[in-house]
């Protein structure tokens, strides 16, 4: 039987949304912003790691599990792996600062990422991009039609994820999401359609839209 452990990230400072309290610890409806999916995470899966500094962990229920975080989002990443139990053989890593995410979306992500080893959650660019330069002129036009925005949770296999840790350190890279680690060692790579609502709070204007989807659900 699959074990699936949860690491929750709550451990940056959310420098970009100005304030002192760092935004997956902001109150939204009575609620800090990163218990939304510390529910919804433990409602399905069997350990939850609650990645963040220990000046928040009284925000969380006794007995929880907890591991510090690192500088960089995937330094936090790879201390939460550390702490989770051995038995756990599949990790699902989310943002604390996405707090809108859908069950049945974590549901269907769940269902395909254990069918090919590592998914996630995603919705198809709406909009035109371009890649520039430093002086800001456009260096090419992508292709919309295959551009994937990519948000979390995304699922991984426990031995894949390790392994793939292994070779970013060695070779010094900087992954900004889990799958990535996946795409280093070749493995494929499934994104699963998400609801666009399932935003990640980075500057002060994404509140107001949280604000609005979580007080319509509760
Ligand atoms: O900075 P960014 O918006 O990409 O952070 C995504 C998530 O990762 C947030 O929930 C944040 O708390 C977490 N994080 C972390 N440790 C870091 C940086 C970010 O746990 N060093």
């Amino acid at each position: 039987m699959s074990t699936i452990g949860a690491l929750l990230l709550s451990g940056g400072k959310g420098t970009r949304m100005g304030g002192n309290t760092p935004k997956q610890f902001l109150t939204v409806g009575g609620t800090p912003l990163s218990m939304y999916s510390f529910q919804l995470l433990s409602s399905l899966c069997e350990t939850v790691v609650v990645v963040c500094s220990s000046t928040h962990h009284d925000i969380f229920p006794r007995g929880t599990l907890f591991a510090d975080p690192g500088v960089r989002r995937q330094d936090s990443v790879y201390s939460g792996l550390r702490a989770l139990p051995p038995a756990c053989d599949w990790v699902l890593v989310h943002d604390s600062a996405r707090p809108c995410l859908r069950i049945e979306d974590v549901r269907s992500l769940l269902e395909v990422g254990m069918k090919c080893g590592a998914a996630a959650l995603g919705v198809p660019v709406k909009d035109t991009i371009k890649e520039c330069n430093d002086a800001g002129q456009v260096v090419r036009t992508l292709d919309r039609s295959t551009l994937w925005k990519i948000h979390t949770p995304q699922l991984i296999r426990r031995d894949w994820l390790e392994e793939g840790f292994e070779k970013i350190i060695r070779e010094g890279a900087t992954v900004t999401d889990d799958v990535s680690i996946a795409e280093w060692l070749g493995k494929p790579v499934t994104i699963v359609p998400d609801h666009a609502t399932n935003i990640k709070v980075t500057t002060p204007e994404d509140l107001p839209m949280v604000e609005q989807w979580l007080a319509t659900v509760s």
